[in-house]
């Protein structure tokens, strides 16, 4: 074989190992679930936990409220987790993420790394509970 056929050859195998990647991955690509499956439901659900909602609080109280300011204060700011107005994503899923992950770029600690799981859930449920359009947890 001549080298500048193998090298087309060669130039044909990358491309079809290429487009092997890239098909699947659009293929994959789902529109928004409604309403809320998986993951996002069982956080919803466990929004009406009471037990969980309130360890959720404790959390916050001790961990995010330096930050975050008193509970149940409204307005449009992105350190404001008290309205529906999430800057980050709004899905229980988005939150759950945010919190376990931080955004170190602007300076909020990833929880998931010094907090349990379920530590990140019951804050999750306790943020859920208080949204003003989600169903509260007794007090
Ligand atoms: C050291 C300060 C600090 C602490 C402590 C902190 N955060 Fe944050 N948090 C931030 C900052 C800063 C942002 C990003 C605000 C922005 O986008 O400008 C943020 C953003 C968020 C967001 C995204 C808000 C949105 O509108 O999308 C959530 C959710 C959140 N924090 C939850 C928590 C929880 C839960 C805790 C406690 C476990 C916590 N944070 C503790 C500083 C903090």
């Amino acid at each position: 074989m001549k080298p500048s056929a193998l090298r087309r050859l060669l130039l044909i195998a990358a491309g079809t190992a290429a487009l092997a990647v890239w098909v699947p991955l659009g293929a994959t690509a789902k529109p928004e679930a409604t309403p809320p499956q998986g993951r996002d439901a069982e956080l919803l659900a466990s929004a009406r936990k009471p037990e969980l909602v309130s360890v959720g609080k404790e959390i916050y109280a001790g961990l995010c409220k330096a930050c975050h300011g008193e509970e149940n204060v409204q307005g449009e700011s992105p350190s404001n987790l008290f309205d529906t107005k999430w800057f980050h994503g709004g899905k229980p899923t988005d939150i759950e993420r945010i919190i376990a992950l931080g955004l170190l770029e602007k300076g909020m600690p990833a929880w998931g790394e010094v907090l349990p799981a379920e530590d990140v859930t019951a804050v999750v449920a306790y943020l859920l509970s208080v949204q003003p359009a989600a169903p509260r947890a007794a007090e």
